[in-house]
């Protein structure tokens, strides 16, 4: 019998190249109308016709979830009618036995209500709305459901996103720059059995960008919707549109450059290659303290006209994102102590002035911080904590003059002040102020060491001349938008 099948969903180029992914972790997308949670959608029917099989799809807020749960309520039960879904538990049950779920986190707490639980897939729309350790959180549940003789499951982890959100730096850096796209990248783990023995073992990821351009489907259906991405203003374009990772809605400092073919002349960027520092220039350190989240240790020299330049730092991450070192005050005090002996650019120098974060000289629980490391003769001040006035400092110091020099340069030494300064995002409470649920502890830090050395507003010449404001009287607020 020549039965006519019907066919409900057909997978576009871009999407078959995602859903072929043989790795563990993928992830789809980076840009909006992709079809990426359309993808997630129908990947995660892949084993419903193995009765244990469990997959789970997560989205941040549950109106977010319910518009997913309602595109699942077209592709699911087209694909398997005989499939019913359950509104109080959010699952789908499939004839086999196989399930569905739709689940939210949107605190990093809520990951708990998945303790104990186990999916064979799992899956992240728009993962960058939620933090890494819920996302890595949910490793430790991929794993097998159950059995079925002669059945068994793949486990492996999915995910969608656009480059904006709180999660945005975990992302870009787990999966966009670590490879070129398109690429596996291989992590190597090396565990330690009871018995004493050192086994190396591998697992792997890959990202697949998409963009509305591959969403044939989408540009038919509904044509006008290009036209709304293409409208949209110039950050938000680049990043929903085309794509990019380095422009997107809400970035604090826009002004920001890292130009690697300017290192050496050290002109219209920020970041530069390491020089030796004259002597008579005086060197500053400052802290923001932290225990369980990373803490900050930076150092930076002033030159003659006031201008900074951050010549090293330490970091005290775990190697996880927002996760810290965990060690004493004055295990700290000693890491200072040898970083001041050790460093190429410290060693030997007097460090004029050392600030931190207020909260060390707090004495509630009996002796502070500052104390504790006063005893190992690592002495601080209390830095200026006035949060607006100095974020300000930081768009003064950024601002370039003509000639393309700014009043603040980093050495390409200090990695993580490069990674984490891009990456910081306006407060949704505070829109002023910056988000401080992002990796801030560096910001903080060189904040406090700003504010020792406040300067006056410089103006921007790389902001663009704006047509409501052509005098630019208005530059110091206007850089905070401008991207030139
Ligand atoms: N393979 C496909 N076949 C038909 N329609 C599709 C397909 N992929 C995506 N779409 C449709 O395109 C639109 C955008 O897809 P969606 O998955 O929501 O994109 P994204 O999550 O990337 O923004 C939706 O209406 C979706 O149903
Ligand atoms: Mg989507």
């Amino acid at each position: 019998m020549n039965q006519q099948k019907r066919v409900i969903w057909e997978p576009q180029p871009k999407q078959i190249e995602f859903m072929q992914r043989p790795e563990f972790e993928a992830l789809y997308g980076g840009a909006a109308g992709g079809g990426k949670s359309d993808a997630l959608l129908i990947e995660a029917l892949r084993q419903v016709h193995i009765p244990h099989y469990r997959g789970i799809i997560f989205r941040d807020t549950v109106p977010q979830l319910e518009a997913l749960i309602s595109r699942s309520m077209f592709l699911y039960k087209s694909s398997n009618p005989k499939a019913t879904y359950n509104a109080n538990e959010k699952v789908w049950k499939f004839p086999s036995g196989a399930r569905i779920f739709f689940g939210y986190m949107q605190r990093d707490d809520d990951r708990y209500n998945y303790q104990g639980k186990s999916y064979d897939f799992i899956g992240f729309d728009e993962v960058t709305h939620f933090s890494f350790l819920m996302y890595m959180y949910m490793f430790s549940r991929c794993r097998p459901t159950g059995e079925t003789p002669g059945m068994k499951t793949r486990q492996y982890i999915r995910a969608t996103c656009n480059p904006e959100g709180k999660g945005m730096g975990w992302v870009k850096e787990r999966f966009v720059t670590a490879a070129k796209p398109n690429t596996t990248i291989w992590d190597k783990v090396t565990v330690l059995t009871p018995e004493g023995q050192r086994i190396t073992l591998y697992r792997d990821r890959i990202f697949i960008p998409s963009t509305v351009f591959d969403n044939k489907k989408l540009q038919e259906a509904d044509p006008n919707y290009l036209a709304t991405l293409a409208s949209l203003p110039e950050a938000e374009r680049e990043a929903l549109l085309y794509g990019s990772w380095d422009s997107f809605q809400g970035q604090v400092f826009r002004e920001w450059k890292n130009d690697s073919d300017h290192y050496k002349d050290r002109r219209w960027t920020h970041v530069i290659e390491p020089f030796d520092i004259p002597l008579d220039w005086k060197i500053m350190r400052s802290l923001d303290w932290g225990y369980s989240k990373p803490f900050s240790v930076g150092w930076n020299a002033v030159d003659h006209e006031g201008k900074m330049y951050r010549i090293a730092e330490w970091y005290g991450c775990t190697g996880s994102p927002n996760v810290g070192l965990q060690i004493e005050p004055s295990q700290l005090a000693q890491g200072i102590k040898d970083m001041e002996e050790h460093n190429e650019f410290l060693k030997g120098r007097k460090i004029y002035h050392c600030v931190a974060d207020p909260a060390i000289f707090e004495k509630s629980t009996g002796q502070s911080i500052a104390d504790i490391m006063e005893k190992q003769r690592v002495y601080w001040n209390p830095g200026d904590n006035k949060r607006i006035p100095g974020k300000m400092q930081y768009h003064y110091r950024l601002a370039f003059d003509k000639y393309g020099d700014p009043m603040f340069q980093v050495f390409n030494t200090c990695k993580h002040f490069i990674r984490c300064i891009p990456l910081l995002i306006y407060s949704d409470k505070h829109p002023e102020d910056i988000d401080t649920d992002m990796e801030d502890h560096n910001y903080d830090e060189q904040r406090y060491a700003f504010m020792e050395n406040p300067i006056a507003p410089r103006a921007n010449v790389l902001t663009k001349i704006d047509l409501n404001d052509p005098l630019n009287q208005r530059t110091v607020e206007y850089n905070r938008f401008s991207h030139y």
